[in-house]
């Protein structure tokens, strides 16, 4: 028996090694795809026409993950025919660069949502179908969220937020980060959640919507 097959041996008879060895292997390989596509220009840089959420709308954001709205709602439409017949232009990276986290997700009990902002629904249906998705949606199953409406959001923590994101990178100025607390002022939950919604995908053109669907 040679050196090598030895090796093996004693790798294939210890199962709590052999596991050691194939999550390093697994690892290795992972890293080796998933870091270069962090330093890929075209994931990193934001696509034309993408800014920074606003102060109202990255309230409203907020609210999308505190109440758990990606259990049931992915922003990420794959580049499949029948996606994009139903939602539009399939995501790009470059779309996503200052949502952290990104909400792009493959778990849809709901519809998704990255480009809901240009399906025509006005503040109106929005802000009812949040207090009571039937009132709208006789056979919705999405729950209600008539506290959305009651409460009032909190500019001072909007501001803090948007500090934070700006360390990490993305271009808020000084001055808009001051602003945040008086432009969110009096404002409740739902018109946060409703502003964000209703500019979902709004920075696409009719002509990128109309753009080469790609290799569906
Ligand atoms: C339990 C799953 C579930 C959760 C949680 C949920 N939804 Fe929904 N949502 C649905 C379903 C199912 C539909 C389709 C029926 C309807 O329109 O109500 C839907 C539809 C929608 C639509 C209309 C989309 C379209 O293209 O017609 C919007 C907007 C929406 N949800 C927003 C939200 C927001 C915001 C939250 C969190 C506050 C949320 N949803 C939480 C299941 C869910």
């Amino acid at each position: 028996m040679t050196e090598t097959t030895h090796f093996h041996d004693k790798i294939e008879k210890n199962i709590g090694l052999m596991a050691i060895l194939i999550a390093a292997a697994v690892s290795f390989g992972g890293l080796a795809e998933i870091v270069p596509l962090m330093f890929q220009a075209e994931t990193i840089k934001p696509l034309p026409g993408i800014k920074p959420y606003p102060a109202l709308q990255l309230a409203g954001r907020d609210i999308y993950l505190r109440e758990g709205c990606y259990n049931c709602h992915s922003q990420m439409i794959r580049t499949l025919r029948f996606e994009t017949e139903r939602y539009g232009h399939y995501s790009l990276a470059g779309e996503s660069v200052y949502d952290h986290p990104f909400q792009w997700g493959s778990k849809r009990t709901g519809p998704d949502l990255a480009r809901v902002g240009l399906r025509g629904y006005s503040d109106d249906w929005q802000r009812a179908h949040l207090h009571n998705p039937r009132d709208v949606v006789p056979e919705s199953i999405m729950p209600a969220y008539p506290w959305l409406e009651k409460n009032k959001l909190d500019g001072e923590e909007v501001a803090r937020h948007m500090k934070a994101l700006q360390r990490i990178g993305v271009p808020y100025t000084d001055a808009e980060i001051a602003a945040a607390p008086e432009e969110v002022k009096g404002r409740t939950e739902q018109d946060a959640v409703v502003a964000y919604l209703q500019h979902l995908g709004t920075h696409l053109t009719p002509a990128d919507d109309n753009a080469p669907q790609g290799s569906d």
